[in-house]
């Protein structure tokens, strides 16, 4: 079997960022160099403060510290990385088409086939190609296509190996994953390839864990993972609108199914709706998939899932508004949270978005607070809606560091991100410095166990009356 001592992946985002990091800090004798033509991100990743890196995860910046200039290196020598590596992931992005053909549910590809091309043209020996995106069913016969026609006699061996790390939690799930999934081809030269992979793996993940599939099923199975999860997630927050009717709890609810050893307890909290870069992505992509082949009842059974999602976040928008006398235009509304989840400072899909947007239509005045996420980037989400210009937003729109001062004389409080700090904040100081009625809709649940009514909040906790 052939021996790795180069590594490289293409991609130096949320997913190859950290998985990489993993890799060297694992396996001390692998060269890992991860490559990006994005040269701002990769002089993030290089940069002296270790705190403005460019992706927030707990415990990867001392990983970073401790193999940076060692065994892992980040550059935008794309193609000098290829050259030297046996073993290349690619672990670019791969949103939903915005144009064209399949616009707005099909995965844009532009991308991956950019990398094998790159590929193509610079390997002057053997590699195993993997692809650690998430891919369409049947895309390593494309990335075959492109690389098998090169002419230049070097053999690719192509596997598909998705991963299933959460943002937040990106470092413990890598280092502690509940499967490694590796997808190839069941030939001599990919059942070594698949062994070649494994053994990278095995330096820290227990063999049993490691699953071996065809290359098809290893790519179906990353979009039915997340499909299913978000299925959870959509599953519960349309009985949490039911609970909200008929006095029942969300969390009771969810605790007394989940301890149904079949259902299992997790995955099963209600919220103002999933975001982040991957659920809808890959759920839009499978609908995709499923009504190109004919699958029309299989595509309409999981595009409910969305449908669903934006269901439960215009619900909470009407919620906002309804119980603020049918009007919020001018009021001033204080936004906790824009992230798409704690830990992360990701935004991609974040619910905020899209409720602050529906907000703002309504004429509110919004102040938004989120430890992590920086200004530039709230503006930038909100103006990629194009819903306004992006004078209008900043203009309507201010961003705050400081989470007591901009209570003063607010309406209404939504949180949307469920930050742990929240709940540390001084209610009772909160409450004097807003206009009464003082709101707090909580779409996230995380203030269920304090005093908030006491305190003499109108408090929407999401799920229940
Ligand atoms: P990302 O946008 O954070 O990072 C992708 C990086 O690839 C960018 O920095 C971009 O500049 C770079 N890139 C694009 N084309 C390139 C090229 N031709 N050469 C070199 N660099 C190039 O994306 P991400 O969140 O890391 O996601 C990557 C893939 O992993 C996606 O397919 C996603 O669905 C999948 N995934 C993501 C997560 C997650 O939690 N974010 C988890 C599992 C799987
Ligand atoms: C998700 C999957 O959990 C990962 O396994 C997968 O690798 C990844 O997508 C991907 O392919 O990108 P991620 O989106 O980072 O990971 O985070 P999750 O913890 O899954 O949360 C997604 C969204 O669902 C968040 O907005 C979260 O707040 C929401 N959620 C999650 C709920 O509202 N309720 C829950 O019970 C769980």
């Amino acid at each position: 079997m052939r021996s790795v001592k180069n590594i490289c992946c293409i991609g130096a985002g949320y997913v190859g960022g950290p998985t990489m990091a993993v890799i060297a800090h694992e396996c001390p004798e692998i060269n890992v160099t991860v490559v990006d033509i994005n040269p701002e991100r990769i002089a993030q990743w290089n940069g002296d403060n270790l705190d403005e890196l460019p992706i927030y995860e707990p415990g990867l910046k001392e990983i970073v510290a401790k193999c940076r200039d060692k065994n892992l290196f980040f550059s935008t020598d794309v193609e000098g990385a290829i050259d030297k590596s046996e073993v290349v992931f690619i672990s670019v992005n791969t949103p939903t088409k915005t144009y064209g053909k399949g616009k707005g549910k099909a995965a844009d590809l532009k991308y991956i086939e950019l990398c094998a091309r790159t590929i193509a043209k610079v390997a002057k020996s053997d590699k195993i190609i993997i692809e650690k995106s998430t891919l369409p069913v049947r895309t390593a016969e494309a990335l075959k296509s492109i690389l098998s026609n090169t002419g230049s006699g070097v053999n690719f061996e192509i596997l598909s190996n998705p991963e299933f790390l959460a943002e937040g939690t990106a470092v413990n799930d890598l280092m502690n994953p509940d499967r490694v999934l590796i997808g190839g081809d069941n030939t001599p030269s990919g059942i070594e390839a698949k062994e070649v992979l494994s053994k990278i793996y095995e330096h820290w993940v227990p063999e049993e864990r490691i699953l071996k599939t065809n290359v098809w099923s290893s790519e179906l199975s990353k979009l039915v993972a997340n499909a299913f999860l978000a299925q959870r997630v959509s599953s519960i927050n349309s009985i949490s609108a039911l609970c909200e009717k008929t006095d029942a709890n969300i969390d009771e609810v969810s605790k007394a199914i989940g301890l149904d050893s079949r259902i299992g307890p997790k995955f099963l909290k209600a919220s103002v709706g999933f975001g982040g870069s991957c659920f809808q992505k890959d759920i839009l992509n499978l609908v995709y998939i499923a009504r190109s082949l004919g699958l029309t009842e299989v595509a309409d059974y999981w595009e409910q899932v969305i449908i669903m999602n934006d269901y439960q976040k215009s619900r909470f928008v009407d919620k906002i508004i309804t119980s603020q006398y049918n009007t919020i235009n001018g009021k001033r509304i204080v936004i906790y949270g824009w992230a798409f989840k704690k830990d992360t400072n990701d935004t991609r899909e974040s619910a905020a978005i899209y409720v602050v947007d529906a907000l703002l239509e309504e004429n509110a005045e919004i102040i938004v607070y989120d430890p992590k996420v920086s200004e530039e980037r709230i503006f930038a989400d909100l103006d990629y809606l194009g819903t306004r210009d992006s004078s209008e937003n900043r203009k309507r729109v201010t961003v705050a560091n400081d989470p007591m001062e901009i209570t003063k004389n607010a309406h209404a409080i939504a949180i949307l991100t469920e930050w742990d700090e929240f709940k540390s904040y001084d209610w009772k100081t909160i409450y004097e410095n807003m206009m009464k009625p003082a709101f707090v809709f909580d779409g996230r649940r995380l203030m269920t166990n304090s005093n908030l009514r006491q305190i003499g909040f109108e408090y929407y906790n999401l799920g229940e009356v």
